[in-house]
């Protein structure tokens, strides 16, 4: 049986361990490396965060497997046995230019379940973090459920890449939605994004592409919490690959993809 309240403990330890490094890294010079785009930036401290954990995990849990943004895990196909979901800096265009809005980004799963999550706000040393059935916190303050949210009141977290053309989704559904919510934000990092939504800071997060170290430690964090985590029409997400990812809180997450999204 695996020992998941070691696990957790153990992680907690190593989270705050690299939030020291990553704080630390702030008055050195970044090395940045831009990786499929000019866009898609990678730092000395987004590898050094990886290979860190890495280290640590294969000498701590050598069963386990590793799939990290980063490519220094392992290469993981299926979702068989526990696997490490790592996001070393999630935002880090943010890391680079704002020093702030990024997150370290843990989910653990074991045959395809989520059993752990973390999303760790360094700068605002907010950890917010789940156990499949034992609910979700930020830091040490339990999560409340989440309510059915109107989409009148709605706060939407949503980038203006998918509210002009693209070749993902029809935007004017989007428009229309962005016009009937309350207000829509953009913060830069879709694990905060999915955090936020687990908190009540935004009811709903929408992006059309996100890879699952994006989004696997937020995923089991906004569902301890009691909200719907999606593909875009209502279907599953597949941790294995990039999918367009819709949170939202219960009833909200219905109301939208009846009226907006199908
Ligand atoms: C990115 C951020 C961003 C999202 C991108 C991700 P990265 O992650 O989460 O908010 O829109 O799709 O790739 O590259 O900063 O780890
Ligand atoms: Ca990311
Ligand atoms: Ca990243």
């Amino acid at each position: 049986m695996t020992n998941w309240t070691k696990i957790d403990q153990t992680v907690k330890r190593w989270i705050q361990e690299a939030g020291t490094n990553i704080r630390a890294s702030f008055t050195s010079s970044l090395t940045i490396q831009a990786k499929s785009n000019p866009n898609d930036l990678v730092t000395n401290v987004d590898q050094e965060t990886e290979r860190f954990f890495i280290e640590n995990i294969r000498s701590e849990f050598p069963e386990h497997r590793i799939l990290g943004e980063e490519g220094q895990g392992d290469r993981v196909q299926s979702l068989d046995g526990v696997i490490w979901i790592i996001d070393p800096i999630d935002g880090t265009m943010n890391f680079v230019h704002q020093q702030r809005n990024f997150a370290v980004s843990i989910g653990i799963y074991e045959n395809g379940i989520g059993q752990l999550g973390y999303i760790y706000d360094i700068v605002h040393d907010e950890l917010y973090h789940a156990r499949k059935g034992h609910g979700a916190w930020m830091n040490d303050t339990p999560l409340p459920k989440l309510e059915k949210a109107p989409v009148e009141t709605a706060i939407l977290g949503i980038s203006a890449t998918w509210l002009i053309n693209n070749r993902h989704f029809n935007q004017e559904k989007l428009v229309q939605l962005a016009k009937d919510v309350r207000g829509t934000r953009s913060y830069g990092s879709a694990a905060l994004e999915l955090a936020y939504v687990a908190s009540g800071r935004l009811d709903g997060y929408i992006t059309m592409r996100n890879a699952p170290w994006d989004f696997a430690g937020g995923k089991m964090i906004v569902e301890e919490a009691g909200g719907i985590v999606s593909t875009i029409d209502g279907g599953e997400i597949d941790m294995l690959s990039v999918n367009p990812v819709f949170a939202a809180a219960p009833g909200l997450h219905q109301d939208i993809l009846k009226k907006y999204l199908t």
